[in-house]
C-alpha cells in the first residue's frame, strides 16, 4: 500500500443553512416593506437585527406616508437606496436626502429622533434597503453620529464577471468607504454576469447572509439554487461563495460581521441588553431626557 501525503488547504465554502422568504409588513405610517428578519431575544443573526427592503412598485399605491419621527436607541440602522430616495431630518439638527446610490450609516447611540420620508424616483419607483446592526454593551449609550456616503464615493469594483459596491469592510483590496463600525461588518452589493462566479474570504464564527433580490443563482457549498427575493443564512465555513446562473445574472447585499454575543432585549426602535434599560428609554423620553 503506497502511503500519500496529500496537503490540503483546508478551507470550505459556507453551506446555505435556511432561506427566509421575505414578509410584508407595514412600518411608519403605513409604508409597505419586504421584512427578512427582525429584531428578537433568540438574536439570531447576531450582529444583523433587521433588514427591510423598500419596494414601491407601484406608484397607484398613492402617496407614501414614510416615518414620520420616531426615537432610536442602542443600535446603528444602514439606509441604502437604489432608486428614489430618503429624505432625513433628525434631533441633531440633520437634514438631508439620501438618494438612489448613497448609503447613510447612523449610530443612534444614547437617542436620536429621526424623521424618514421616502420620494419616488423619476421613474415612479422606490428600492432600498434599511438594515439595523446592533451595538455591543459598551457601546449603546455613545454619542449618535452619522456616516453619510455620496454614490460617488462609494468604490466600484469589476473583477471576473462581478461588480460589487463596497459599503463597508474590503474586497480586493478595496476597503468602503463607512468604518469604525463596531461590529466590522462587511456589506456590499453584488452583480455577477451570467454564469459567473465569486468567492469572499469570511472569517469563521462570523454571521453571513445574502439578500437575493434580482435574477437567480447558486449559492454556498451545495450550490443551493435561488431565485429572486429570497434572504440566504449561511452555515460557518472559511468562503463565501456564489455562482450567477447561466442565462441571468444575480444581484444580491452580501451582510457579514463578528456576532458580539450578549444578551439583548428590543422593543419596538430601541434594542438594548436588559429590559430595565428598554425602561429607562421610555423614562428618559417621558422626562425630556432621551435627546440631549
Ligand atoms: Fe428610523
Amino acid at each position: 500500500m503506497r502511503s500519500t501525503i496529500i496537503m490540503t488547504m483546508d478551507t470550505t465554502s459556507r453551506p446555505v443553512k435556511h432561506t427566509i422568504t421575505p414578509q410584508m409588513v407595514i412600518e411608519g405610517a403605513g409604508v409597505k416593506l419586504r421584512r427578512s428578519f427582525g429584531p428578537t431575544r433568540s438574536n439570531p443573526l447576531d450582529p444583523f437585527l433587521l433588514f427591510d427592503n423598500f419596494a414601491f412598485n407601484n406608484p397607484q399605491e398613492g402617496p407614501i406616508a414614510g416615518f414620520p419621527t420616531h426615537p432610536h436607541r442602542g443600535i446603528e440602522t444602514v439606509t441604502y437606496m437604489l432608486e428614489g430616495s430618503v429624505r432625513h431630518r433628525d434631533s441633531l439638527g440633520n437634514v438631508g436626502l439620501i438618494g438612489a446610490g448613497d448609503v447613510q450609516w447612523m449610530t443612534a447611540g444614547r437617542g436620536i429622533m429621526h424623521e424618514e420620508m421616502p420620494r419616488r424616483g423619476p421613474s415612479g419607483l422606490i428600492k432600498g434597503f434599511q438594515l439595523w446592526v446592533n451595538l455591543p454593551a459598551a457601546q449603546k449609550m455613545s454619542p449618535p453620529r452619522y456616516q453619510e456616503v455620496k454614490e460617488n464615493e462609494i468604490s466600484v469594483v469589476k473583477k471576473d464577471g462581478a461588480t460589487v459596491r463596497v459599503v463597508a469592510g474590503e474586497f480586493a483590496g478595496v476597503r468602503g468607504p463607512v468604518t469604525d463600525i463596531a461590529a466590522q461588518p462587511l456589506y456590499m452589493d453584488v452583480t455577477l454576469d451570467a454564469g459567473a462566479t465569486f468567492s469572499l474570504p469570511t472569517p469563521r464564527g462570523h454571521t453571513v447572509v445574502a439578500y437575493v433580490f434580482e435574477g437567480a443563482g447558486l449559492f454556498g457549498k451545495d450550490a443551493t439554487n435561488t431565485e429572486a427575493v429570497k434572504m440566504l443564512v449561511f452555515g460557518d465555513g472559511d468562503s463565501f461563495t456564489a455562482q450567477a446562473s447561466p442565462s441571468q445574472p444575480v444581484r444580491f447585499m452580501l451582510m457579514a460581521g463578528a456576532p458580539f454575543k450578549e444578551a439583548i432585549v428590543p422593543y419596538g426602535p430601541f434594542v438594548m441588553n436588559t429590559e430595565a434599560e428598554i425602561y429607562q428609554a421610555f423614562e428618559d423620553l417621558r422626562t425630556g431626557n432621551f435627546v440631549k
